[in-house]
């Protein structure tokens, strides 16, 4: 008899996302007439950027002649696009990371889920609260939880983000060995000063934990003081992977493209002690699971770094940010509490009730979907989560409608 691995059996219903989707789903065909406006997963809404789509057209165009059409590629990515990345994305920032240690995916959703592979299962696990879905649920399922109780994973360390803390969590009181973090935060909107993260990075190596450093949102950070990588702060390349993507910087959701960066001298260790690079170790996972992106794939994310593609992305990203500023203004003049929105395209809003109650609420009255944010965890219980990505009329509309919604 075949058995099943009965980690999966401790996950809650599905996931997150999948979960709202089914309900407003089934709002819709309830309400056929009723137009919904869409400020729940963090979706992009417009189009690639021009740049993008001429360099896309002219690789398809590539794969359509003898001579430059292209079967596999390197599992980790062509050398154009990490040299791009290397100069662009960390060495101009004045970061140390080179080509080599990037590796090219189609997603950080995969490669935050995946990496995970690469760790002992009595690895203690510290994961922020409220927190991207993602890097819970995979350490459920590979079987580094007990059960579920109270809103929480047993043999987690939970690392709480609230408004005491300005949602950066503290450093954990017991001995951690992986961390994970997200700045700009998903789903806070929170960001990590420099100081802050160089205290992360300072445990990490005083313990010989390892960071995972979501920067997914990094594009979105308009104040100069902030780090955009954590490869800014000093020491981190022994202790830290760093998980990058174009799905928000260049709206590249539906097309997939993202890296992972593996500093050659990040390490961990076996049980006698030895020290193992993990740059060989995800090299070898990646290199076994994994195909590579499509060629034209990859030549669009190149044009994202030509002079057109850096300006095109930058209006992009900064049409999100006026929406966040409108949607940070309407929750003003409601008198709701809220972060988030500056630096990052999220606002986390303060509803003062059951988050899942208000969704509905949100849904039923204004025909807004927003994220619950008990949905993020414990803490995100009280709180909702609404997304910058639409157009700047849809968001207008949304804003009217909840205005008329929640007058108080
Ligand atoms: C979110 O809404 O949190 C994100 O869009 C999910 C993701 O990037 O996978």
């Amino acid at each position: 008899m075949l058995h099943i691995n009965e980690h999966y059996l401790k996950l809650q219903a599905s996931y997150l996302f999948s979960d709202i989707a089914r309900r407003v789903a089934a709002f819709q065909e309830k309400h056929p007439e009723r137009e919904i406006i869409k400020m729940g997963i963090g979706d992009v809404t417009n189009p690639l950027p021009p740049a993008c789509i001429t360099a896309f057209h002219a690789a398809i165009d590539e794969m359509a002649t003898t001579s430059g059409f292209r079967g596999y590629g390197p599992e980790q990515g062509y050398a154009f696009l990490r040299e791009v990345i290397a100069a662009n994305d960390f060495q101009a920032r004045g970061a140390d990371v080179s080509a080599d240690e990037i590796f090219i995916s189609d997603g950080a959703k995969c490669d935050t889920g995946n990496i995970q592979e690469l760790f002992a299962l009595d690895a203690r696990v510290a994961i922020p609260d409220p927190v991207y879905p993602v890097y819970l649920d995979t350490n459920v399922m590979a079987g580094r939880t007990g059960a579920f109780q109270d809103g929480r994973y047993q043999g987690l360390v939970y690392l709480d983000s609230t408004a005491k803390n300005g949602y950066v969590p503290s450093l954990p009181r017991e001995p951690v060995d992986l961390i994970y973090l997200c700045f700009p935060n998903n789903p806070t909107g929170s960001t990590i000063s420099k100081a802050q993260l160089q205290a992360w990075v300072d445990y990490a190596r005083e313990h010989k934990a390892l960071i995972l450093f979501d920067a997914a949102y990094e594009a979105f950070i308009r104040d100069n003081s902030l780090p955009h990588s954590i490869y800014e702060i000093e020491g981190a390349r022994q202790v830290a992977i760093e998980f990058r993507s174009f799905s928000k910087s260049a709206g590249f959701t539906g097309t997939r493209c993202a890296y992972t960066v593996v500093p050659k001298d990040c390490m961990a260790y076996d049980r006698s002690g030895t020290a193992h690079s993990l740059h060989a170790l995800w090299n070898r996972r990646h290199s076994t699971k994994f195909n590579g992106v499509s060629y034209p794939v990859q030549r669009a994310a190149e044009a994202v770094y030509s002079e057109q593609g850096k300006a095109e992305c930058k209006a992009l990203i900064d049409g999100y940010l006026d929406n966040a500023r409108l949607i940070s203004q309407a929750m003003a003049k409601l008198g709701y509490a809220h972060v988030g929105g500056d630096n990052a395209p999220y606002i986390w809003v303060q509803s003062e009730r059951d988050s899942w109650e208000f969704f509905d609420e949100l849904l039923e009255k204004a025909g807004v979907v927003c994220t619950p944010g008990a949905g993020f965890g414990r803490c995100g219980q009280g709180y909702i989560r609404l997304s910058a990505f639409n157009s700047t009329a849809n968001v207008e509309k949304a804003m009217e409608r909840l205005a008329t919604a929640l007058a108080k």
